[in-house]
């Protein structure tokens, strides 16, 4: 703990140099997320990964209302992984259509987001020149077809920025994103999961236009388990993963708190969909989403037509349906996490050993 907390005061003193820029031949990504515990284990899988070039990230609600918090919360991880070069923009604190609804975030994620640590100011701040939904319109735009969105959050931006322009939904490459599940339980209702039930209306419209979409849901994060061994062991791999074990301890309690001796392992799971698609199985289906008043059993199910045949054809205008992963190979995923998390280097670690 005060390793940390000295890290991060370190950070805040000195200003850190900006990594090199873009390199040709990665894929340029654009993060949305709401940091949280798991987005900031995904945030650090996606910086520690050569063949991704991130942008920037965009942040809107999710675990937390306070989409500040969670902004800051961004700014604090890439500055752990030496990445203050990465924009953080601020988007909608609200869902599209309905009032927000924490679904519980603050059990998992504690009233900081980040375990009730309670870290010290990030010595960055928000990039305030432009919002999120302009920051994903204008990057989109300079280079159509060649961003991909992860996203580890509520869609709200992404839906904002569809309706906004017509040109952004043929324009972005794919979108990955946690969310949903088909055929395992819920997590915040009998039927729902989180990211989909704190903004249906948002997921309505992203699965209704033409991105193409990977969905890790409930049905792969709930057979990708945590455990405290794997994280003692990823916190002698460096600082982050030292980081990672150490916000986790909170994320274990509180699963433990609800049955559970392990922890399910959700938003890096779409970044693995994207860095080693052979870690998992999956199947096209067309998606939609039940939006109904918060608190009704049915709100924010992902209902796929699991059919596959000539009732459930392709609609016009879309290439193909979502991709759902639907099965994933756990120990290659734990070894991927632990060998790109210990490639993640940064001068300040050295420091804060
Ligand atoms: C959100 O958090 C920031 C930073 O802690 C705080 O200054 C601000 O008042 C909060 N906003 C709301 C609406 O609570
Ligand atoms: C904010 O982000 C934009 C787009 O990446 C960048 O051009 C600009 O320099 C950033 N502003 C600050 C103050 O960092």
């Amino acid at each position: 703990m005060s390793a940390i907390r000295a890290f991060f005061v370190f950070a805040a003193a000195c200003s850190l140099p900006p990594i090199a820029a873009a390199i040709d031949g990665k894929q340029k990504v654009i993060i949305n997320t709401d940091p949280g515990i798991d987005d900031s284990m995904a945030i650090l899988l996606a910086l520690a990964s050569d063949e991704l070039d991130v942008l920037g990230i965009t942040v809107n609600l999710g675990s937390l209302h306070n989409t500040t918090v969670l902004a800051e919360n961004a700014l604090r991880v890439c500055e752990l992984a030496g990445r203050t070069d990465i924009p953080v923009f601020v988007g909608s604190a609200e869902p599209l259509a309905m009032k927000f609804h924490d679904y519980g975030g603050p059990n998992f994620h504690g009233l900081d987001g980040l375990g009730n640590n309670h870290f010290p100011e990030p010595a960055g701040k928000i990039n305030a020149s432009m919002s999120a939904v302009e920051f994903l319109l204008s990057t989109v735009r300079a280079h159509p077809r060649q961003v991909a969105i992860i996203s580890l959050a509520p869609v709200t931006n992404l839906a904002l920025a569809i309706r906004m322009d017509p040109l952004f939904a043929l324009q972005v490459k794919h979108v990955y994103m946690m969310g949903g599940t088909i055929t395992e339980p819920g997590n915040v209702s009998p039927v729902a999961e989180a990211n989909i039930a704190n903004d249906a209306p948002a997921a309505k419209v992203l699965f209704n236009s033409q991105i193409s979409v990977t969905v890790a849901g409930l049905d792969v994060t709930m057979h990708t388990h945590w455990t405290r061994e794997y994280m003692r062991d990823l916190s002698t791999v460096n600082s982050a993963g030292h980081f990672i074990n150490h916000i986790m301890q909170f994320y274990f309690d509180a699963y433990e708190s609800i049955g559970f001796p392990y922890a399910p392992c959700h938003d890096p799971s779409a970044v693995m969909a994207l860095l080693e698609p052979t870690v998992y199985e999956k199947q096209r289906y067309p998606l939609d989403v039940a939006v109904a008043q918060t608190g009704d059993a049915w709100h924010g199910m992902v209902i796929a037509d699991r059919r596959n045949g000539p009732l459930s054809p392709t609609p016009a205008g879309f290439e193909a349906f979502p991709v759902v992963l639907t099965s994933v190979n756990q120990t290659a995923f734990m070894k991927s996490f632990r060998d790109r998390i210990a490639r993640l280097s940064s001068p300040v670690m050295v420091v804060q050993m």
